[in-house]
């Protein structure tokens, strides 16, 4: 395997959530395999998981990683080909991916959405354009339209709590003050359709996610209906595609609370983190044995192993 960048770039998504439980029970049994590789981390966004979780799914590995906060330690990049730069942009992507390319062995990206102009996030300028100059493989650690590190680690939870061969999943929409990217709610969504599950997504009209990504999956407007005997609750805000970035003013009466969780068959609660208490879901819901967050954090260690483990096999 060449680049992670999309949950499409999985063969066997049923194999790999074997091969990252696998990875679980002994997480040091390729210490070998990575040693003497260097692993280079650019955030252009902040993180805590993404960025700690690779971090020791790399050690795990026996390789080096460095970490680079781009943002604020980085030169502005140029994306455009061909452009004077005589403004605020003082190093162009071409030289900047070849030159990270010769320090590193695998290179792993975090470039979120602007929300400002969909064309350009749905473009993915800075990961694709890393992609498109760097002569060394490239992981999504969450670009403009896509987290698969973290779609792949809910797939490994899901798997691990679920109770029935084909569970009954839910992604429900919830509020938040800010304007948040699609990026999550889009690869949970592509990892679902590879899923032995009964899916439905839930929200507010208006917020439909671009149909190139949910394609079939059913939506359902009325949060509670959607909710009964659900087996998994996936919660996630995002702001909407259609009218690009905007935020909903119908805040409230869609926060997941306990009374929309009794109409469940028990389900579990589950969320990408970090979450906004009491204005996304209720504490009483975060904290409750079916509260599956935290492990669901962990995961995402296994599956940035799985994902450096495949690289560096290909690369031998
Ligand atoms: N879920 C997730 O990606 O968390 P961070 O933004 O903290 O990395």
């Amino acid at each position: 395997m060449k680049n992670y960048f999309s949950i499409q770039d999985i063969d066997s998504l049923d194999k790999w959530i074997d091969e990252a439980i696998e990875i679980k029970k002994a997480p040091l049994s390729d210490k070998a395999l990575g040693v003497n590789k260097t692993l280079g981390l650019l955030f252009f966004n902040p993180s805590l998981r993404t960025r700690l979780s690779t971090q020791k799914a790399a050690l795990n590995l026996g390789m080096n990683v460095i970490v680079m906060n781009f943002s604020n330690e980085g030169w502005s990049l140029e994306y455009e080909d061909g452009t004077v730069m005589n403004q605020g942009n003082s190093e162009h992507i071409k030289e900047a991916a070849q030159v990270v390319s010769q320090y590193c062995d695998i290179l792993a990206i975090r470039a979120f959405a602007k929300l400002e102009d969909r064309d350009e996030d749905y473009s993915e300028k800075v990961v694709k354009g890393f992609m498109k100059y760097a002569t060394i493989p490239v992981i999504n650690m969450e670009s403009a339209t896509g987290h698969p590190l973290q779609a792949l680690a809910d797939a490994i939870t899901i798997t691990e709590y679920k109770m029935n061969d084909k569970p009954n999943v839910v992604l429900s929409w919830a509020p938040h003050p800010k304007a948040l990217p699609q990026a999550v709610a889009n690869s949970f969504v592509e990892m679902m359709q590879q899923i032995d599950a009964n899916f439905v997504i839930t929200h507010p009209v208006g917020f439909e996610l671009a149909s190139q990504i949910t394609k079939q999956v059913p939506i359902e407007y009325n949060q509670n209906k959607a909710f009964k005997n659900a087996d998994f609750i996936y919660v996630k805000n995002w702001s909407s595609y259609t009218d690009y970035g905007k935020v909903s003013s119908l805040e409230d009466s869609w926060k997941i609370t306990e009374e929309k969780m009794k109409v469940t068959n028990n389900a579990k609660f589950m969320h990408c983190l970090p979450v906004r208490r009491n204005v996304v879901v209720d504490d009483v819901v975060l904290d409750s044995a079916n509260s599956i967050i935290v492990e669901q954090a962990n995961n995402r260690t296994f599956a940035a192993q799985l994902v450096l483990k495949k690289i560096l096999k290909s690369e031998q």
